[in-house]
This record gives C-alpha cells, structure tokens and sequence, in this order.
C-alpha cells in the first residue's frame, strides 16, 4: 500500500498501522498525489489519500495505468474526486465518514463559550497592559438558550457539552433522533428555533437546499444579541448578510471554523505576502469575530483514527473483501 502526502503529524500513524500489518509493505510519500507523482506508488495494490488538490482524470489514469484502483481517502468529502472517470476505470474508492465527533463540537463549544466571556478582547486587552474589567462583562453559557441545527454525528455532542455547562438546549432536525424527541429537545421548525434561540450552531451537511440558510431573513426571525456558530460549511452562511448583522448590533458575535471561500486560503501561510481576502481579513480583525482555518477536526484523536481507518479500508478492498465505508460511484 501506498499512501500521499503524509504530514508529519500523520507519520506516526502509518507507522503504528505498518508495525500492526507486518505482512503488508507499506511506502509514503509527503507529495500530493498528481498524474506525476502517482509513479511513487508503482507495484502496489492500493493507495490512500488526503488532498485537496483534485483527483482528476489524469492522475487517475495515471494510477489505473500501473494497475491501481483501490483507493482510500482519509477525509470525508469525495467532491474533488472525478467520480465518472474513477467509474470508468472501475475504481473502488472508501472514505472516512465519521472519525471524531468530538473533535467538532468540542471546538464549537469551546469557540461558543469564548464568544460569551469575550476573550478575545479581553486577551487584547491584557497584552496591552489594560487589566481593567469593563467593559468586557461576559454571558454565562447557563443563561443561554442554545439552538443546534442538525443533530447528527457532531450537532449531539455540541448539545450534551452546551448542557454540562447548564445552557438550555433546543434542537432541530427533518430527521428526529428518537432519543432526543423522547428527551423533548426538537422544535417543530426552524423558524420556532430562531425565536428562541440565544446561540445557534450548525452542525448540518452543505446540501443545495442548505446552501445560505443563515440569510438576512433567517437572521430577522432571530432574537437580538444572537450568536451564530458555524463549524460545519461554509456555504451554510451567507457571510455578506452576517457581516451587515454584525454591524447593525443585531448578531452580538460569529464563530467561523469554515467560509464559503475558503479553498486555497485556509491551511496556507499568508505572513509576508497580500492576503487575499478583504471580506474574510475584515472579519479576522472583528473583535467579536472568532475565526479559525477549518481546524475544528484538527486533533491527535481525528488524524489517528483518520489515518488508521484509511489503511483498515484499504487493506479490505486489496483483498477483496467489502470495506465498511465505501464510497457510492455510480
Ligand atoms: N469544521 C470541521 O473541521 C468539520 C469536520 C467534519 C465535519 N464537519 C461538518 O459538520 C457537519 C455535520 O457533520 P455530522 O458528521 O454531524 O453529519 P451527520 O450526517 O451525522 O448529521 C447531519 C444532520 O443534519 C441534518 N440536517 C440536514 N439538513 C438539515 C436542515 N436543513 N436543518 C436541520 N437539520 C438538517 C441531517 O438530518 C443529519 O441528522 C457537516 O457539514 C460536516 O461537513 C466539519
């Protein structure tokens, strides 16, 4: 097995699955899997990935040529896969659905309770010598009621971590989990959700029918003072309406661990160059605007289970045998 760009923080992840697999030769590489590199993984009977540099039809020829179509990625999303060619060519391809949901909710509820207490002002404040309190007065997570839209995977964890700090948690989702109803937690619309609300959380997939469901109409059905959390899509929000709430009083803060541009921005080094985004430079600045570059799944649990999983698929689909999350090509 053959696996590209490696990170060093994923390194010793391949190497604990390697020692656990001694029968199978596994080689990596920390370069990007293109129609030129894909010569690095010659001889083996499968590859694993993570990129967000596109699997094109070049670089997926390139792997077929040498006989390789098993493919294992190390992510959730397949959108820059060139899934009709990878059809074509009879790929089989697995991914990692589910890796840590805590590591999600965990960020937005630590990046929720931030918002509250104000520690980025009052942070500024105290490395500028200022060691006043006001007129930096936090609001409890308990006084709060929290509305988390999608209650999947991580949305669940986001509630029970929002409740261990006594907040009021309500919730909606088109498909109720028959628990959380037993439990009460479900409004009947999201429009009942944003009446009520005090924080509101994303935790839903970036579906078209979700595409900038927080708009300046969702954002006139919320209370004053709101303060929305988005650690799932970036395309869920539609920024320009946030940023004008932000500036009406009407949103009292946003936390942001994606944004609807953030391909070729986020995970890149912009000291010393020109930032490429005014929109997203302004928001960075904002004082009540906590704004992290996608890392909210970004721990030592997630990349572990990431990595492990990955070579687990794989090692399945190169012999043979179904593996447990496979990814729909047709
Ligand atoms: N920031 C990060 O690092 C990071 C990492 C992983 C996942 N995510 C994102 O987190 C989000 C949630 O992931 P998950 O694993 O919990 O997904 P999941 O599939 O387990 O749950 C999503 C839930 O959203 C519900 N839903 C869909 N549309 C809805 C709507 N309009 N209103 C209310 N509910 C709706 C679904 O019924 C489902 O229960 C996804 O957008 C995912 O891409 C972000």
């Amino acid at each position: 097995m053959f696996a590209f760009s490696i990170r060093k923080d994923e390194e010793p992840y391949v190497k604990e699955w390697a020692k656990g697999h001694p029968e199978i030769e596994v080689g990596y590489t920390d370069e990007l899997l293109s129609p030129k590199t894909a010569k690095y993984a010659e001889g083996a009977d499968g590859v694993v990935v993570y990129q967000q540099l596109s699997y094109t039809a070049e670089t997926l020829q390139a792997l077929a040529d040498q006989g390789i179509t098993k493919m294992s990625l190390r992510n959730v999303g397949v959108d820059n896969v060139d899934l009709d060619k990878a059809k074509e060519l009879g790929f089989e391809i697995t991914n990692v659905p589910v890796y840590s949901p805590n590591a999600i909710a965990e960020h937005a509820a630590i990046q929720t309770a931030r918002i509250l207490r104000q520690t980025k002002v009052l942070d500024e404040k105290i490395e500028n010598g200022d060691l006043r309190w006001a007129p930096t007065i936090g609001r409890e997570v308990r006084d709060q009621t929290v509305g988390v839209i999608g209650t999947g995977h991580i949305g669940r964890v986001y509630m029970q971590i929002m409740e261990g700090f006594g907040a009021k948690v309500i919730a909606f989702d088109p498909y109720e989990n028959a628990e959380l109803k037993a439990k009460g937690y479900y409004v009947n619309t999201l429009d009942e959700l944003y009446a009520q609300s005090d924080v509101i959380s994303l935790h839903v997939p970036a579906t078209k029918e979700n595409t900038h469901m927080i708009n300046s109409s969702s954002i006139a059905k919320m209370k004053d003072d709101v303060v929305l959390v988005n650690c799932s899509r970036g395309a869920l929000v539609d920024t320009d309406a946030v940023i004008k709430a932000l500036d009406r009083g009407k949103v009292a803060g946003f936390v942001m661990d994606t944004y609807e541009d953030e391909v070729g921005i986020f995970n890149a080094d912009w000291r010393n160059k020109t930032f490429p985004d005014k929109r997203l430079e302004d928001l960075i600045h904002r004082s009540n605007v906590l704004v992290t570059p996608h890392t909210a799944f970004y721990t030592t649990h997630a990349v572990r289970n990431m990595v492990l999983k990955a070579f687990d698929n794989n090692c399945e689909l190169i012999h043979g045998k179904p593996a447990d999350t496979p990814v729909k090509i047709d």
